[in-house]
């Protein structure tokens, strides 16, 4: 069933910042958005590495491995080499704290 789980605190992750975390066997990052909090899993569609060590500007963030792009909000591609969507997440934010929707949580 899925469920919010509490996972970050806002004010943890400025404008512009991607941080990575562990949720149950997920591994997501969360993407501050010039203040709007979007979520994807952590991983290229190109060749899996961490999305999260890669550089965000505005809503794209480009993979630090072989260059991607992809839409943080939709989890459109913008870029070869990957050509696969990634994954996005449902978040909510409740004062200072950021929940997250996991599926089978
Ligand atoms: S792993 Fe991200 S572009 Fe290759």
């Amino acid at each position: 069933m899925a469920e919010f789980v509490k996972v970050a605190k806002r004010s943890n992750i400025q404008p512009g910042e991607i941080k990575s975390f562990v949720v149950d066997t997920e591994v997501i990052a969360i993407c501050n958005v010039d203040g709007e909090f979007y979520v994807i899993k952590d991983e290229c569609s190109h060749m899996d590495y961490p999305l999260s060590d890669g550089i965000l500007e505005g809503e794209t963030i480009t993979c630090a491995h072989h260059g991607a792009e992809f839409n943080v909000r939709t989890g459109e591609v913008l870029s070869l080499p990957a050509v696969d969507p990634i994954e996005t997440f449902e978040v909510k934010v409740e004062g200072d704290d950021i929940y997250v929707l996991m599926e089978d949580y």
